[in-house]
């Protein structure tokens, strides 16, 4: 037996006993108790019930490629590659940069769990199976790089409009590109270009979104995060919102091929985080402090400095100073 498998046995959410696991699979109970213990060194918090057995403290929905689907638009569903989910991965990301030569246009690959989950700037994103989204996606664009300014936060506003069509309201955006809710990290997004700054060239395009957050995941993150399990007090079928996501990633990346940022010029705005809020940029232009004036149309985060210069900045870690 194979931790993927123990986790589909407890997806329902009912106690299920070492006896009862051992007969439906056929190996021992130490073989059992031996993906019990892998499960929960991933990050699943399997809990032991004394004679009822092993239950998980909510229900789980694997992800299914088929379910995932059914569940996009007809017109989404014929533009996509390939539409994959894997168990395990390194990360979906670096899937993708494996196969860049040959993907389709539109691929997407989810992983329940991810081993090597990686964010930006260096920073590790852990991706414990069965509870969070882990999908990258690739999209070929023909007019180089120079076309492609402000996609990294027009993607962060197809994440938004995603959460959105689910009903869910209360996150906003981080410049660059961090979905935030209550405080917290809800969704972060890794842009990833490749090709000629003036020919084709490709973007892998992976988002982690938080669904259901355990006490040490949050612990982990070293940063304050957010699930839609608290925004929506249950959180949405897991299936559905990989669907919701790749809809609004597959509509929003040709919105985007079309006509660049400036369709998701107004949705950032109305989202922005750090518009009109005392920020500290720290970056390759050293320390700067000054008030957000919201974004460019390339997406470059626009700050009044202390002597009412406007900086224009395109790179730079940003921490919103308190009042
Ligand atoms: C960030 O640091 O905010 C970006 C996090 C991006 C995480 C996602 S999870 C799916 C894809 N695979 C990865 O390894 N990273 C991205």
């Amino acid at each position: 037996m194979q931790a993927q498998q123990l986790l589909a046995a407890l997806a329902s959410g009912e106690a299920v006993s070492g006896a009862q696991l051992a007969d439906r699979t056929g190996v021992t109970r130490a073989a059992i108790w031996k993906q019990v213990e892998a499960l929960r060194a991933r990050g699943v918090p399997v809990e032991a019930r004394g004679a009822a057995g092993y239950r998980l403290p909510w229900p789980v929905q694997l992800l299914d490629a088929a379910r995932i689907r059914a569940a996009l638009p007809r017109s989404c569903a014929s533009r996509l590659g390939a539409l994959e989910v894997h168990w395990e991965l390194d990360s979906t990301s670096s899937e993708l940069q494996r196969r860049l030569a040959e993907a389709a246009d539109l691929s997407v690959v989810l992983a329940e769990t991810q081993t090597a989950g990686r964010g930006r700037r260096g920073r590790t994103w852990l991706s414990p199976p069965g509870l969070n989204l882990y999908l990258s996606c690739i999209k070929r664009f023909d007019r180089g790089f120079a076309a492609l300014s402000g996609l990294s936060l027009a993607v962060g506003t197809m994440v938004l409009r995603a959460i959105d069509s689910l009903g869910i309201e209360g996150a906003g955006l981080k410049w660059p590109n961090d979905v935030l809710a209550a405080g917290g990290k809800l969704a972060g997004v890794l842009v990833e270009l490749s090709g000629e700054y003036q020919g084709p060239c490709a973007a892998v395009i992976g988002v982690g979104l938080n669904l259901r957050l355990t006490e040490a995941l949050r612990t982990q993150a070293g940063q304050p995060a957010c699930d839609l399990a608290t925004l929506a007090g249950e959180p949405p079928d897991r299936n559905l919102v990989a669907a919701r996501l790749i809809a609004a990633l597959a509509e929003g990346l040709r919105e985007f091929e079309r006509h660049g940022f400036a369709p998701f010029a107004d949705d950032y705005a109305r989202h922005d985080l750090l518009a009109g809020r005392r920020l500290k940029l720290s970056g390759a232009q050293g320390h700067v402090e000054g008030t957000g004036e919201g974004v460019d149309a390339r997406g470059a985060l626009q700050v009044r400095l202390p002597d009412g210069q406007l900086r224009s900045v395109d790179s730079a870690d940003v921490t919103v100073r308190r009042a």
